[in-house]
């Protein structure tokens, strides 16, 4: 595996204004390292350092100490040379007024002094339209940044990002603040680009988000990095343990089911029965059992451990959206 990015000991403090006084330390001392092609999650609470980390990769803003390469290049000695081969959407963004989605997408590509968008063989307008079709827009060319919706304009900035086609795009926040249709769809658009080859870099506010889109996730909290690995993984290590629920009509007697071994705990609070299993082989198993001894039961549910789970368990905290 190629690592596209390497963080070694990263730290960024920020001094207190007008006091001598230990400062704030928004990163302190993080490690990772990201893989060519991967979708990389960096997940934590409110403050946590997310953005800094970011930002100090980009070359928006530098560490106080460690070091961070991208592309084989060093952030602090090669800040330019990466800026043009990666694509950034910020937290928020702001655009020119007046200008057709299709005259800013020209604007941006004139700013990293590309003839042609898209690939090198593409007519300018052929590149834009390419762009805007990749990015679900094609009927906005002429329309103007204000006229788009909330997931438009996210899509938007998306594809202000890809005019030079970059190898590792950052996300900060893509979704935040959308709707779940408008959210769905922007997962749908970074799965595309990152089949076409792009590494992507995101943050989120939804575990959900995190367990469907990335290949691996980093949870940090105060600066720190608490864990790192596929959400499966991480998910699996907290809980092996699948919870079923239903409904009776009758009573039942937890007897019931000591057939069935794998049902590690039996919870029968009339009318709500909860079942703890250790093996989703045996829901199966649990559905027969109650139709052989003709336990009428309605709601039933099945319940894993997610990501948000080992989100609560990791940081203690509810995630804030
Ligand atoms: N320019 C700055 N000057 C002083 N402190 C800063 C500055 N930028 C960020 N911080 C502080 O650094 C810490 C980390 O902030 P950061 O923006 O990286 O968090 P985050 O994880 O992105 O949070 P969020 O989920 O709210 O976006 C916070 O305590 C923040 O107040
Ligand atoms: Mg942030």
């Amino acid at each position: 595996m190629e690592n596209v990015i390497k963080i070694d000991n990263l730290v960024k403090t920020y001094s207190k204004k007008g006091e001598n006084k230990t400062g704030l330390t928004a990163v302190g001392g993080i490690s990772f390292t990201v893989q060519k092609g991967e979708i990389f999650g960096l997940l934590g609470p409110n403050g946590a350092g997310k953005t800094t980390t970011l930002e100090i990769i980009e070359g928006l803003n530098t560490q106080t100490s460690g070091t961070v390469t991208v592309l084989g290049l060093d952030n602090l000695k090669q800040p330019d040379e990466i800026k043009k081969r990666i694509g950034i959407q910020l937290q928020s963004s702001q655009y020119l007024h007046h200008l057709t989605l299709g005259e800013l997408l020209d604007l941006f590509s004139s700013l990293y002094g590309k003839k042609q968008m898209g690939t090198d063989t593409r007519t300018d307008e052929h590149g834009r339209k390419q762009l805007l079709e990749l990015v679900n827009l094609s009927d906005k060319e002429n329309a103007e940044v204000k006229d788009l919706s909330g997931g438009q304009k996210q899509r938007f900035t998306i594809a202000t990002s890809l005019v030079h086609n970059p190898e590792i795009l950052f996300l900060d926040e893509p979704t935040t603040g959308l709707d779940p249709k408008a959210r769905r769809d922007l997962w749908e658009l970074v799965k595309t680009l990152n089949r076409r080859g792009i590494t992507i870099v995101l943050t989120t506010h939804f575990m959900e988000e995190a367990e469907f889109l990335c290949h691996r996730v980093a949870i940090m909290d105060s600066g720190k990095l608490l864990e790192i690995d596929e959400p499966r993984k991480l998910i699996d290590r907290l809980s092996d343990t699948t919870q079923i629920s239903f409904f009776t009509e009758t009573k039942l007697n937890q007897e019931v089911f000591s057939g069935i071994p794998e049902i590690k705990k039996v919870y029968a609070d009339y009318p709500k029965v909860i079942l703890e299993i250790s093996s989703l082989d045996k829901i199966s198993a649990i559905v027969d059992l109650l139709k052989t001894k003709q336990i009428i039961f309605y709601g039933f549910t099945v319940k894993t451990a997610s990501l948000e789970d080992v989100y609560l368990d990791l940081t203690g905290k509810e995630y804030e959206q």
